[in-house]
């Protein structure tokens, strides 16, 4: 596709009447269910569909982070994204300067976010219980592509911050995993200097919650055996709950202990761990 979408650097219009002239609006994403202030949308173009994700209007103070703070992270996901070429995540195409700050021309993923919010989550129909539900190797197969995801990004040198099931979009036919929204990752260790930092508590470390702490690659260990909690668990890090063998419940354990000693020390360690025991799970 040659497209202009594809191929201008900037427009004097708003993202949305810009997208509205040059193609069709199939979906969008604001106040209504976002609370990050920022605005997104799905648009169609010829036959093909994009994801365009701008900071929303600079004009609505409504929002935690000031239209500056949402552009600044808008360019963190660019570098992001620009230094890892993992096929979890969706193709960036371009990045067009609006009159609301950069807009970032991604591919449009098919699939279910599995994020659901605390009245929904139980719901046996919601996308995260189902996803619960798959046969475990499926589970396993779709872990496998998040953590080797989160080695390249190690290796790259990014720290998780705010990642939850509403990073992962599942598609179910086709059975593949798809990591969106990681804004907010940042290079190299950092100090907590907000207390509580960004994140969904059900997976988030003891760190993130205290002011002065050290955030590195150790607290992206235990966001990874999070997600292992609630993908191949019910959440919770009870051996009767957990449906994978017993080398993946020790790994789960470890990475989700408090103690940041007592954990991996890297993504590297954990995930080298993680698969060695998948071996040991087929063999016997
Ligand atoms: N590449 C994509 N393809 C399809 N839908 C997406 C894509 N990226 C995000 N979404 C959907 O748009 C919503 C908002 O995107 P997100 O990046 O999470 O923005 P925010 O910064 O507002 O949280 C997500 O919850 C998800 O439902
Ligand atoms: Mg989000």
């Amino acid at each position: 596709m040659n497209h202009q979408l594809l191929k201008i650097e900037s427009t004097d219009q708003k993202p949305e009447s810009y997208l509205r002239e040059i193609g069709s609006l199939f979906a969008v994403f604001d106040e209504h269910s976002q609370d990050s202030g920022n605005i997104s949308y799905g648009v169609q173009v010829d036959r093909r569909r994009f994801f365009v994700k701008t900071a929303g209007d600079p004009s609505d103070l409504r929002s935690f982070l000031s239209h500056k703070e949402r552009v600044s992270l808008l360019h963190n996901a660019v570098r992001l994204r620009r230094s890892c070429a993992h096929c979890a995540l969706p193709q960036l195409h371009n990045v067009i300067e609006s009159l609301h700050g950069p807009m970032l021309v991604y591919d449009w993923i098919e699939g279910e976010l599995l994020r659901a919010d605390s009245a929904t989550r139980q719901q046996p129909q919601s996308a995260l219980q189902r996803f619960r539900r798959l046969p475990v190797p499926e589970i396993l197969s779709a872990l496998h592509h998040v953590f080797e995801l989160h080695l390249e990004l190690a290796q790259a040198g990014w720290i998780a911050v705010d990642f939850y099931d509403g990073c992962l979009i599942y598609d179910f036919a086709i059975r593949k995993m798809q990591v969106i929204d990681l804004d907010m990752y940042r290079e190299g260790p950092f100090v907590n200097g907000m207390g509580r930092m960004f994140g969904s508590s059900r997976y988030m470390a003891p760190e993130e919650f205290e002011r002065g702490a050290i955030i590195d690659e150790k607290t992206t260990v235990f966001t990874m055996g999070r997600t292992v909690a609630n993908l191949l668990s019910d959440g919770s890090l009870a051996r009767s709950a957990f449906r994978g063998g017993d080398g993946h419940y020790s790994i789960l354990r470890r990475a989700c202990c408090a103690s940041r000693d007592q954990r991996f020390a890297s993504i590297s360690e954990f995930f080298s761990a993680w698969q060695e025991a998948g071996k040991g799970a087929l063999s016997g």
